[in-house]
């Protein structure tokens, strides 16, 4: 049976989104069935795979509502071992919606269960808010995954969630767990990163995982071109961390760290020729940027 990762912070712009992709992608890539499960209603998630998040698809509002099944909505991504249930804006209907229905905090743990058993990881992208469509995550997942950007005030900003937490692990799910607390966006050119790293380190131990996801030009590009990195630019900086943030997770979840299969580099999405070149253009931009940007991590870091 599938394991629920909730990726959860109700801070908008702490890397939620980025990491749902760039994890989920990581753990298919090594072989696991993994489902992407969008549950902000402003498709992140959804673009950042390449897909079309106007598009008049069947999508998770449908399955709240109880309209669809994850047979009817799931769409294969852009590697063989990943499927996306998308959401698109209507999803923030649901929030509403929802509200005078019976049950309203187990949507999401229902249809799920249903879809449970085809998968090995399952990963929902919650929104920026603690609403009710958190709250339907919080209750379906096992266990909350927590991206923590670095910055001030960054633990002052997670005892909220850490209390809902609680709140839900005392009544509507007992079983909810800590997956984790991923560092993101760190600039290790300033002070500040290490500081908020060691405060971090200092007050959730091991919790914390040890790969510290850095700021990178090529990670904020890739959604643009409706790519994870592993199909924008597998050698980045951004890539290579979030792989071995997806290796630490497999460690512990499944006791290994597993490899890349070949698999994913022949299905992905399909591109005109104008869009080849395009990227390789942006890419000869961006190789500067990023290799200065490598020197520095490389020379700065603390704890990689
Ligand atoms: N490590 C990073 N380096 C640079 N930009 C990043 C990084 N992580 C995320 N971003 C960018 O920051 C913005 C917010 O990230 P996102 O993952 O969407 O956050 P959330 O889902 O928590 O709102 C996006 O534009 C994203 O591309
Ligand atoms: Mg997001």
């Amino acid at each position: 049976m599938g394991k629920i990762i909730g990726i959860c912070n109700q801070k908008g712009g702490v890397g939620k989104t980025t990491s749902a992709i760039n994890l989920s992608t990581y753990v298919a890539a090594k072989g696991y069935k993994t489902l992407l499960v969008d549950s902000d209603p402003q498709a992140n998630a959804t673009s950042g795979l390449g897909l079309d998040k106007k598009a008049q698809t069947k999508n998770v509002y449908d399955l709240l509502m109880g309209l669809a099944s994850v047979e009817e909505v799931k769409v294969q991504g852009p590697l063989e071992n990943l499927f996306i249930l998308p959401s698109n804006v209507a999803l923030t209907g649901a929030e509403i919606e929802l509200v005078d229905t019976e049950q309203r905090e187990f949507k999401m743990k229902q249809v799920l269960s249903a879809a449970r058993d085809q998968f090995d990881f399952i990963f929902i992208d919650c929104p920026p808010s603690i609403g009710l469509l958190t709250l339907n995550c919080l209750v379906a997942a096992d266990k909350v995954l927590i991206p923590l950007q670095c910055e001030y005030y960054s633990l002052e900003g997670i005892s909220q969630l850490m209390e809902t937490i609680a709140l839900v692990k005392s009544g509507l799910n007992r079983q909810l767990e800590t997956a984790g607390i991923v560092l993101t966006m760190a600039d290790f050119r300033t002070k500040l990163t290490s500081d908020v790293i060691s405060e971090v380190r200092g007050f959730f131990k091991e919790k914390v995982f040890e790969t510290v996801i850095p700021r990178s030009i090529r990670i904020s590009e890739a959604p643009g071109f409706g790519k994870p990195l592993l199909l924008y630019d597998e050698t980045s900086l951004g890539a290579q961390k979030y792989e071995s943030l997806a290796e630490e997770f497999l460690k512990r979840e499944v006791g290994e760290a597993g490899s890349v299969a070949k698999i994913p580099h022949e299905i992905v999405l399909i591109e005109s020729p104008e869009d080849e070149i395009q990227l390789a253009e942006e890419s000869n931009v961006l190789q500067a940027n990023d290799l200065e940007e490598e020197k520095t991590f490389n020379n700065t870091t603390v704890d990689q």
